[in-house]
């Protein structure tokens, strides 16, 4: 088992199954001009995404945590026509990027780019009613993340939670790593939380060895 051979494994289900995509190849590239991180979600990755926003049939999604507006591409076109996409990023530079690569996508008047703290962000959201969130911002404030989400969304609206395992450091219950507690305080907060239904799903390929969660909201009983 190795990263090689998950890359290698990527490519090629991303060659049988994605389609060469220039919009999307360029933002990467104009992510890494800016000396952005490459941590955003992979290529098929992106696609399960936007799959997933297409079968709920999503007609308005929050996304906490841009980057540079790679996975946002791959959710705001999942939405219909009218659909809106609201996302939320801290660093004003990637925000910067993240409009930019929105612009070449076509996109700018679908996806609203927030800037600042989410969760300075999200209060002035309240009172709408999102159909799909996706949480991948600072994994420290996962829990408070999810608590927010379960306050915009509706019985029947999905919540994503990306790297949720990271390479198995979940594991470790005695870190003082905050990204580990967070994370683990994530699937507590799950766990005893009536109003989901979740599971969660390893993932290898050429971003390693991470995964993520998948929870329905649900009326409790
Ligand atoms: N979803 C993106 C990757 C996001 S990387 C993609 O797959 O393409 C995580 C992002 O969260 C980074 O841009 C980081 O600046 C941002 N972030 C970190 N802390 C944050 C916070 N408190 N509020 C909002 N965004 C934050
Ligand atoms: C990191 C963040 C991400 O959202 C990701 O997909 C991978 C890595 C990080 O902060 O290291
Ligand atoms: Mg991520």
């Amino acid at each position: 088992m190795s990263k090689d051979l998950w890359t290698f494994v990527d490519h090629y289900m991303q060659g049988a199954l994605l389609p060469p995509d220039p919009v999307l190849e360029a933002v990467l590239r104009a992510n890494a001009d800016a000396g952005l991180p490459a941590i955003d979600v992979a290529p098929n990755q992106g696609k399960l995404l936007h799959l997933l926003a297409q079968l709920l049939g999503a007609r308005s999604i929050l996304e906490i945590g841009t980057l540079g507006g790679y996975s946002t591409i791959w959710l705001a076109r999942a939405l219909p026509a009218g659909g809106k996409l609201v996302t939320l990023e801290a660093n004003p530079k990637h925000a910067e990027v993240a409009r930019a690569n929105l612009a070449r996508a076509g996109l700018t008047h679908v996806v609203d780019v927030r800037v600042g703290p989410a969760l300075e962000a999200l209060p002035a959201l309240v009172g709408q009613r999102f159909d799909f969130v996706f949480i991948d911002a600072d994994k420290p404030n996962n829990a408070a993340y999810l608590e927010w989400a379960l306050r915009l969304t509706r019985p029947g609206s999905a919540i994503v939670v990306d790297n949720v395992v990271r390479q198995g450091s979940i594991l470790e219950a005695a870190s003082d790593d905050p990204l580990i507690q967070g994370t683990r305080a994530l699937f507590e907060a799950i766990a005893r939380e009536p109003r989901l239904e979740a599971t969660a799903i390893q993932t290898v390929g050429g971003k390693g060895h991470d995964g993520f969660v998948l929870a329905r909201v649900v009326s409790p009983a």
